[in-house]
């Protein structure tokens, strides 16, 4: 065996690997159904990513005017450029109204209506009748969500006995010569011990990895590493080139303000001081979906019509809304903005820059979480005993652009829909659980010896700099084929130089050196399979927009991207059918037509 490690065992009948939204949903939803559940992750629960989710969570629930979930349906299809899975996006928008409310009796403190409902709010790309009218489908926790539902998620899971191992960092997973996972390997960093937790099913709940980019309202978390252990297990990922772009984070810093901020009757100007938005999206103006408002933003800054000394960036008024407003429905962004960008909301601009915000791809999955990967012919062949979700998981309801406020809701539809199933399996697996494979920790451990012992000359830092500026030059809010080219060409050379990495200490114990370069491992792997499959892609869709094929190409390219790494860095594409049909009889399909808001 690689090293001399000392390994702690664990059985449970379900291991979800990070407590962010999607993760405490599922380890909650789990306990409760009484399934022994172990919760393991890198920080402290209530510090996940989802802790800065802002706006809010949609639902069709029609507290502040008609709504109908079929209208939900056909945003979110629409939002996705004919690029999501309907019958996964049938569920998610059906099953958002007993989960919202479910959420609601669980204790997340929702803003109230003058008759005391849940307060929604409108938000990009959510109409009414099939895109007539605009809904107010945002339920919203005033402009800090995230932070309440993570909070209240937590404490169900504390109530319901679920076991949380923290500061821990997955390593791999254990996968046996059927191709099931078993389990998965975690480093203790507190006191550098092993960990080797079988499980009849391991949910990988890790987030995504935003941080493949230098400016991006992602926490320094966000590393991919659901999609580094599953890559390396041999398992694709899905659909990688879609990174949206948010339109409304602080320039220079990056951090979020939320799209609330429209919603609530904020808008965006240009240097002529010009509502630009109603010529790009003359119906939806501000309120059209992120791609749109992000490009519109880069057109104008391209065209010289950019703020600033350099001109290189576009204001955001809310000034107008009044401090009644604002103190009261976006509190967070007005200490955000002030401590960020040295701005009183109240009575100037914000400056802000579309920010890489959210990835639609990651680890292909049904609408039960359970993970897919063609085989024997089978594009949506399940992989016995690993589920994802969240935004590690590709399900996919967001196709090629997400709508937002449907990433709260794809956490707790599709956290809540893994429970369900691993419910299922776990009485089907019955009580006893299979010898491991006998060279089980072996994988996990050679990786970690080979990271420890790194003692090249390129120091983890350095690596993940030419990454995330390579990123953010070559696979951005336009590309090109020439561009693309170019990316791929210099992240191939950014992978091998990772050969020649050195971690300045050898110890297990607290070693952030070692974690991070463990991190970096993985966000190369994000990084690679992004470039790759957004060069292959020669049409623009949703968030991925190339100048050189600027038309969106259905009869070639409703397909989804799927995309294999192997250690070296080689990758392998191929392409998986769209689902175009629903779960019920509820909804029909809505066939693909031009998007415009
Ligand atoms: O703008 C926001 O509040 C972000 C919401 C989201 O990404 O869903």
């Amino acid at each position: 065996m690689a090293g001399d490690y000392e390994i702690i065992d664990h059985t449970y009948d379900v291991v979800v690997v990070g407590a962010g939204g999607a993760g405490l949903r599922a380890t909650f939803g789990m306990a409760e159904k009484g399934l022994n559940t172990a919760c393991v992750t890198k920080v402290f629960p209530t510090r996940s990513h989802t802790v800065a989710a802002q706006g809010g969570v949609s639902a069709a629930l029609g507290n502040m005017g008609e709504d109908d979930w079929r209208w939900h349906a056909y945003d979110t299809i629409k939002g996705s450029d004919w690029l999501g899975d309907q019958d996964a996006i049938e569920y998610m928008c059906r099953e958002a109204i007993p989960s919202i409310v479910e959420l609601e009796h669980y204790g997340v403190p929702f803003s109230r209506t003058e008759e005391g409902r849940i307060y929604q709010r409108p938000f990009g790309g959510m109409t009414t009748h099939f895109g007539e009218g605009r809904a107010q489908r945002t339920c919203a926790a005033a402009d800090r969500t995230g932070h309440a539902i993570l909070h209240t998620l937590y404490q169900q899971s504390l109530k319901h006995q679920a076991e949380f191992y923290i500061e821990f960092f997955a390593i791999d997973l254990i996968m046996d010569e059927d191709g099931a996972c078993r389990g998965v390997i975690a480093l203790e960093l507190a006191t550098g011990k092993i960990h080797r937790f079988r499980a009849h099913v391991v949910v990988l709940a890790t987030g995504g990895y935003g941080r493949t980019y230098f400016s991006c309202t992602s926490a320094h978390t966000c590393t991919g590493d659901g999609a580094g252990m599953v890559l390396r297990a041999g398992l694709p990922v899905q659909d990688m080139e879609f990174i949206q772009f948010h339109p409304t984070g602080i320039y220079g810093a990056g951090c979020l303000i939320t799209e609330g901020v429209r919603g609530e009757g904020g808008y965006l100007t240009n240097s002529d001081g010009e509502r630009f938005m109603e010529r790009y999206a003359p119906n939806a103006k501000d309120l059209a979906s992120r791609d749109v408002v992000s490009r519109s933003m880069t057109v104008e800054i391209r065209e010289g019509r950019g703020v600033g000394p350099e001109q290189d960036h576009i204001h955001l008024h809310l000034e107008h809304l009044g401090p009644e407003v604002i103190n009261e429905r976006l509190p967070g962004i007005a200490e955000t903005a002030r401590i960020f960008a040295g701005v009183d909301v109240t009575k100037e601009p914000i400056p802000v820059l579309p920010t890489v915000h959210y990835n639609m791809g990651g680890i292909p999955t049904n609408y039960r979480g359970e993970v897919v990967a063609p085989r024997d012919g089978d594009p949506d062949a399940v992989v016995p005993g690993l589920m994802a979700i969240g935004e590690a998981g590709c399900v996919s309801v967001h196709g090629a652009n997400r709508l937002g406020s449907n990433s709260l809701l794809d956490l707790v539809v599709f956290g809540r829909s893994a429970a369900i199933r691993a419910a299922e399996l776990v009485d089907e697996a019955g009580a006893n659980h299979r010898p491991l494979p006998a060279d089980s920790a072996e994988p996990a451990l050679a990786r970690l010896d080979r990271l420890r012992n790194a003692n090249g000359s390129e120091p983890t830092a350095r690596i993940r700099d030419r990454m995330q500026r390579t990123m953010q030059n070559y696979a951005a809010v336009f590309r090109t084929g020439e561009t693309l080219e170019e990316g791929c060409k210099r992240i191939e050379e950014i992978y091998a130089s990772f050969e020649n990495v050195s971690v300045s200490d050898r110890s297990l114990i607290w070693n952030t050196d070692l974690v991070e370069t463990m991190e970096l491992e993985n966000l190369l792997a994000n990084a690679v399979t992004s470039v790759q499959s957004a060069r292959n892609r020669t049409e623009s869709r949703g968030a991925h927009a190339r100048e050189d094929h600027s038309e969106r190409d259905d009869e070639n390219w409703m397909k989804h991207t799927v995309t294999w790494m192997d250690r070296s860095g080689n990758v392998t594409i191929d392409y998986r059918p769209v689902h175009m049909n629903t779960l019920t009889d509820e909804m029909e399909v809505i066939p693909p037509k031009k998007r415009v808001y």
